[in-house]
């Protein structure tokens, strides 16, 4: 079965590491995400964007990630990633999602509490992980766009006091990263991230996993960063392998022939990822 993400988080803060939670946009990406942290004995946080919910179908999405829980020993939480609305939110968690965000990021302060707060009883009562955001992550993430000067840090002082508020489990602060591949690199505010983290004991998420450079991400994590959401670069490795077929092989016509090598190649991608974040042999 799947598991709520809150207490894997919880361990992995406190123990000075960091789960990756990927997105994914079709079964065998699933699949190779999940096979990756079965590999490694790493903890697995799945992900789907709201987009993705549309395209698949949140019971379609959840069936897999259920079959897969139950075909591994490692434990894989399957999330909600940026979503804006309940109904949403109440559609994933009846399909058997184990973790759901709700990103009221946009809205004024007072909003992002009230409508987080509603998400964080609902949640609480059935026993699942709710992640919330503070500040603007930057960039493009399914059709959320943030321009660069719109990008807001978020506030310690605000944190602190959105945690005790809300309850929530998980907090997302915005702290300079951004969604996608950066243009030169990211401006990560660590002195920020040191302050949120004295203030907040709950896992601190980092948003915009794609392109930060290694030292970087290592940086966060001994920070308090227990999460990592890494899109891009995998949807990158995945097609690039595609690509690859049908440059050589333009007539090809069999999914399992452009698919296996596209499964092979983010399942390493995922490996990768899962060493940088240190959960290797933490399942
Ligand atoms: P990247 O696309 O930069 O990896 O960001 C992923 C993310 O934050 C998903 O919520
Ligand atoms: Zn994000
Ligand atoms: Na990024």
């Amino acid at each position: 079965t799947l598991v709520s993400s809150t207490p894997l988080l919880q361990t992995a803060r406190a123990n000075g590491y960091c789960i990756g939670a990927f997105n994914v946009h079709t079964l065998e990406m699933l699949q190779a995400v999940v096979e990756a942290a079965e590999e490694t004995e790493s903890p697995l946080i799945i992900q789907s964007t709201v987009g993705t919910v549309k395209h698949l179908g949140a019971d379609y999405i959840a069936a897999a990630a259920e079959v897969a829980s139950r075909n591994v020993k490692v434990p894989i939480a399957l999330h909600l990633d940026h979503c804006m609305d309940l109904s949403t939110i109440v559609q994933c968690i009846r399909a058997g999602y184990t973790s759901v965000m709700i990103d009221a990021s946009h809205s004024p302060f007072e909003e992002n509490v009230r409508q987080t707060k509603q998400v964080v009883e609902l949640a609480k009562a059935i026993g699942i992980n709710v992640e919330a955001e503070l500040g603007k992550v930057g960039g493009v993430e399914d059709d959320i766009v943030v321009a660069d000067n719109e990008a807001l840090m978020a506030d310690p002082d605000e944190c602190a006091k959105f945690v005790e508020l809300t309850g929530v489990p998980t907090l997302a602060p915005a702290i300079g990263t951004a969604h996608g591949i950066y243009k030169g690199e990211p401006k990560i505010d660590f002195d920020r991230i040191a302050k949120i983290a004295a203030k907040v004991s709950v896992p601190l998420v980092l948003h915009g996993g794609s392109g930060i450079p290694e030292e970087q991400v290592r940086k966060c994590v001994a920070l308090g960063m227990a999460k990592m959401n890494v899109a891009t670069e995998l949807r990158i490795v995945f097609s690039d392998a595609i690509k690859e077929v049908f440059a050589a092989n333009p007539e090809e016509n069999d999914p399992r022939k452009y698919m296996i090598p596209a499964k092979r190649a983010l399942k390493e991608a995922a490996i990768e990822k899962m060493r940088l974040c240190g959960s290797i042999g933490r399942a």
